[in-house]
């Protein structure tokens, strides 16, 4: 089956009412290109803005908590992100697994509740130097994908897809070989059995304009998961060309 192209920008905490240009900006750029499906996470406190300044996007949020609404201050639920005009969420960043502790399960439940609510996860996954370095970076991997995603079913596997970033890589200038993105893409599309086929496969950690076509060109990568590339229309549209071909 073929699996259609998506670009992901993640704006962790970045981004007031004044960069909404940006995103109208991404947007009309990203109408010329529809065989790419374009998405942006800006911080929870714009979805709604941005869902209403570039209704063509995909607007999705950066984390939920598991639970559909109850006594934890500071927390969305996947059906708050809904009602701000959220389609997707990322779940179990790295910087949420290292800076808040989110393990497998946690993020297993949060994958849930989003799919639960309509929403489309992007759920991430990706090894330390440490675990790099010591040479287990594919099973290290593996056994988050195995821990964070939910059973595929043929309901759900459509809307899942999976990001491998290297924790090294982000934000550092520093990304994986094509030959290593391609081994962990592979790796894990395999783990995915009969439904491998469906879920798309995003890498993420440094994509940029400079290296975006050899990472693009990797068997099995779908698409990006983009940091501070994707900040700004200069710099994130010439991801979205790059990924129409
Ligand atoms: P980066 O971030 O592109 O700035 O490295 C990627 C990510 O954290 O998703």
């Amino acid at each position: 089956m073929a699996r259609r192209r998506f670009m992901v920008g993640n704006w962790k905490m970045n981004g007031t009412a004044l960069a909404l240009g940006e995103a109208e900006a991404i947007a009309l750029a990203a109408a010329h290109h529809p065989a790419v499906d374009v998405a942006l996470c800006p911080p929870a406190t714009l979805i709604n803005r941005m869902a209403a300044a570039a209704p063509t996007l995909r607007i999705g949020g950066q984390d939920c908590h598991d639970a559909p609404a109850g006594a934890y201050t500071g927390c969305l639920s996947a059906e708050m992100l809904v009602d701000a005009g959220a389609r997707l969420v990322i779940v179990g960043h790295s910087e949420r697994r290292s800076g808040f502790g989110e393990t497998d399960t946690m993020v297993r439940a949060k994958a849930l509740a989003a799919l639960d609510a309509g929403l489309s996860v992007i759920i991430c996954v990706g090894e330390s130097l440490t675990v790099r370095e010591t040479g287990n970076a594919e099973p290290h991997v593996l056994a988050q994908v195995s821990g964070s995603l939910p059973p595929l079913d043929d309901q759900n596997v459509a809307r899942i897809a999976i990001a491998y970033e290297p924790n090294w890589a982000i934000g550092t200038g520093h990304t994986a070989t094509p030959a290593d993105i391609a081994a962990m893409h592979g790796a894990i599309r395999r783990t995915l059995g009969a439904h491998g086929d469906t879920v798309r496969l995003l890498y993420g950690g440094s994509v940029a304009p400079e290296n975006v076509a050899s990472i693009l060109a990797c068997r099995d990568v779908d698409g990006a998961l983009v940091g501070g590339a994707s900040l700004t229309a200069a710099k994130f549209v010439p991801l979205i060309e790059a990924a129409a071909g």
